[in-house]
């Protein structure tokens, strides 16, 4: 079979002022703006429209309607698996190069004729700053495509080794039943590459976006239909997410689940799976991305510029709300106070609002239920005894729901704000004596349930490599000197472990290979 060549990341568009893409951008917003669309379920390649008639609203004005999609129940997600069900047969005996050619001319797609739309789309509908959009809906999106289909040439070559007389051969075959991609509100790239990866392995998918990504995952399903994925292949359904589990986890061929979200959804997956094991005809799949309270820990070498540079950018570029976020950083006492007033003076340049101005470094976070968890911790540590506010603290849902980018600094390294996620533009500091470094290693390692992304801040090789020793189980993505969010597709495979997931790492073989179940064929002739 063909070779697909080494895919190179997608360019990153600069958008900056008198460049055409940003005046494009800006009218393609214009144009979404002044429209209401209507969104339908896709099952069978059909539009279907449940009953229940639901506004999108821009979080960072959430009066504006953006359109309407129309929500099904436990009937349309029966339509949905069926409809998979009877489209698994031709599509996985589909030759691998079709398949691989529909995923890779809808990367053409969206890095061309539609880049301007999908990131209108995610800007408006999840309230992702330009560059923020950028990153995800034109190129990580395009980058999963591509490397996918890069990385599965690889798996399709991986061949066992045969003897004269005997041939030895392994095929990759999708899994057998249907997968269910329950897909996040934080990443465009993300919603659609749950159910895109198991489909280029072959698979069929019930694919049910979040709610608050409805707007962007109707478009990502129109580009993969436009690139020729043939009707059932992936199934796009909206219904409220307990309904639809009873009838996906109670079916037999149910064969996988592709989720990103939250761990307590997760472990009610898992339970909800393991109840019903005996009633599969396979052991089903289970792939999660889950939490996350991802750690900054500065060394007394640390070069501070840096280092605040990777507090601002880790803990609120799209408002705290990726998982890989930074929301707990310990810092040595000798660095505290240059660290301090570095990060107020940056902080209070950030410029925040509605997402049309693409100014604003700093927008809404995602909904009602967001702003009220997340300020309901703001006011908890505003009124705790032994927290002090550094910088931020205030918020206003009477547009959009806006919350500023707050810094708490705490005298207890178990405060709650150090332990729980939050999920939002809030991180909470702890200033360590420099003299106890390997006991704050070990404070970093067991604080938290979690072990997605960590970073470590150190001049010096033998502290960034004791850290890297210690904090080993800590994180699934360590940064030696850099934030801790932003895995590119294709350098940094991405993914934790503990309670953050099941590590089978977004964006490289490990993870398509959870999407097929090899059968080894010995022939002798
Ligand atoms: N892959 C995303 C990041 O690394 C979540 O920030």
């Amino acid at each position: 079979f063909f070779q697909v060549p080494n895919p190179i990341n997608e360019p990153i568009f600069s958008y900056a002022p008198g460049t055409k893409e940003r005046e494009q951008l800006a009218n393609k917003i214009k144009e979404l703006r002044a429209q209401e669309i209507e969104v339908s379920m896709r099952i069978n390649g059909k539009d279907v429209r449940g009953d229940k008639k639901i506004a999108m609203n821009p979080p960072h004005d959430h009066k504006h309607v953006l359109g309407y999609y129309y929500e099904g129940g436990k009937k349309e997600i029966q339509d949905a698996i069926d409809s998979a069900l009877s489209a698994r047969k031709e599509w996985a005996s589909l030759s691998w190069e079709k398949r691989a050619a529909i995923f890779l001319k809808a990367a053409d797609l969206s890095a061309t004729k539609y880049r301007m739309e999908l990131n209108a789309r995610t800007m408006l509908g999840q309230s992702k700053s330009v560059y923020q959009a950028e990153i995800d809906a034109a190129c990580e999106w395009v980058d999963f495509l591509r490397f996918n289909v890069h990385y599965a040439t690889q798996i399709y070559a991986d061949q066992p080794i045969s003897s004269p007389g005997v041939w030895n051969r392994v095929e990759y075959r999708p899994l057998e039943g249907f997968i269910y991609a329950l897909t996040p509100f934080n990443f465009t790239a993300i919603a659609g590459n749950l159910p895109a990866a198991p489909a280029l392995m072959g698979n069929t998918v019930v694919w049910k976006p979040s709610p608050q990504q409805i707007y962007s995952a109707d478009l990502l399903m129109k580009i993969l239909e436009e690139a020729g994925l043939p009707k059932g292949v992936i199934n796009l359904v909206f219904a409220d997410g307990p309904e639809a589990g009873d009838v996906v986890f109670g079916h037999k061929d149910f064969a996988g689940i592709h989720f990103t979200g939250s761990t307590k959804v997760f472990q009610l997956i898992w339970q909800k799976i393991g109840n019903n094991i005996s009633n599969y005809k396979s052991y089903p799949r289970i792939v999660g991305e889950t939490g996350g309270k991802d750690f900054v820990i500065a060394h007394p070498s640390a070069n501070v510029p840096a280092l605040v540079t990777a507090l601002i950018r880790g803990a609120f570029e799209y408002q705290g709300q990726k998982c890989s976020a930074a929301s707990r950083a310990y810092i040595p006492k000798s660095i505290w106070s240059a660290t301090k007033e570095l990060l107020i003076k940056e902080l209070a340049t950030i410029k925040m609002g509605g997402t049309e101005d693409f100014g604003n470094f700093f927008n809404a976070v995602i909904d009602a239920r967001a702003f009220a968890k997340i300020t309901g911790y703001i006011d908890l540590a505003k009124k705790s005894s032994g927290v002090e506010l550094v910088a931020g603290g205030n918020y206003d849902d009477s547009k959009g729901y806006f919350v500023e980018p707050t810094v708490f600094v705490t005298d207890d390294p178990h405060f709650v704000t150090m332990e729980e996620e939050i999920f939002g533009p809030v991180l909470t500091i702890y200033v360590y004596e420099d003299s106890e470094w390997e006991k704050t290693l070990q404070l970093v390692d067991s604080t938290s349930a979690y072990a997605l992304t960590g970073a470590i801040f150190s001049q010096d090789v033998y502290a960034l490599s004791e850290a890297a020793k210690v904090l080993e189980n800590a994180a699934g993505n360590l940064y030696l000197n850099d934030k801790c969010t932003g895995a590119v597709v294709g350098q940094q495979p991405f993914g934790g472990a503990r309670a953050s997931g099941t590590n089978d790492k977004a964006g490289s073989y490990l993870n398509l290979l959870r999407w097929v179940s090899p059968r080894t064929i010995k022939e002798v002739f």
